[in-house]
């Protein structure tokens, strides 16, 4: 199955894609996590990206679009995948159909304050993709799954927040009316636990 994750900063792409990548044994593509990874590699893609992330802006649609399509073309993709934070305009979600067939988009759906909450308690791990929030860590300070230090992403300042915010609502959330239209969109609510959410989410797959 391909899937899309749709939904704002914070919702929790990241956190349910992991799971499902372990459940279904497909890859996770966060592209934010592509370029971070670049960034900290400081690759050619790394230095141009740094100041379009750490702003909370979106890094131009040909440099995205690029590396998608190659990392699709990749064997371990052939069974299926679950792409976490692309599309994120309509020109790349039109430029997704050039060389993609998506099954459904999952828009994860809540509302901003408690986006503020998850993501300043946020810790992410810059080698493995995991993904932590501070209320649950118990004090802990390395990834339970790879060991590697956990880190604050630097877009996770409260101001930067505000601006990913109102970038995803100018940009990314046409995107939901885009894939209703196209008749692959499905809405998770994500108020509950992660837990009660990976049940929602497994549900809307029909897993
Ligand atoms: P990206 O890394 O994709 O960031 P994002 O879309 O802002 O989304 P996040 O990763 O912040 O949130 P998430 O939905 O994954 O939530 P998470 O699971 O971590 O992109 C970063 C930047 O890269 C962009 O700003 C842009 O510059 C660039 N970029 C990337 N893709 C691009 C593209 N296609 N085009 C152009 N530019 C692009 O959860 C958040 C927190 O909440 C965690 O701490 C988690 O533990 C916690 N949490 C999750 N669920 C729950 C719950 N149920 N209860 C309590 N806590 C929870
Ligand atoms: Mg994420």
């Amino acid at each position: 199955m391909n899937i899309i994750f749709l939904g704002a900063p914070g919702a929790g792409k990241g956190t349910h894609a992991q799971r499902l990548m372990h459940k279904m044994n497909i890859p996770q593509i966060s592209t934010g996590d592509m370029l971070r990874a670049a960034i900290k590699a400081e690759t050619e893609l790394g230095l141009s990206a740094k100041r379009y992330i750490d702003a909370g802006e979106l890094v131009p649609d040909e440099v995205v679009i690029g590396i998608v399509e190659e990392r699709l073309a990749q064997e371990d993709c052939k069974n299926g995948y679950i792409l976490d934070g692309f599309p994120r305009t309509v020109a790349q979600a039109e430029a997704l159909k050039g060389f993609a067939t998506i099954d459904v988009a999952l828009n994860l759906s809540l509302p901003d304050e408690m986006i503020i909450r998850r993501l300043s308690g946020r810790r992410v791990c810059l080698k493995c993709g995991g993904t932590y929030h501070i209320s649950s860590l118990n004090g802990r300070e390395d990834c339970e799954a790879c060991g590697d230090k956990l880190v604050q992403r630097k877009d996770d300042t409260p101001e930067t927040v505000q601006n990913r915010l109102n970038v995803y609502n100018a940009q990314t959330a046409p995107l939901i009316d885009y894939y209703e239209k196209e008749g692959l969109l499905k809405t998770v609510e994500c108020l509950g636990t992660v837990d009660e959410n990976q049940a929602a989410v497994e549900k809307a797959l029909n897993l």
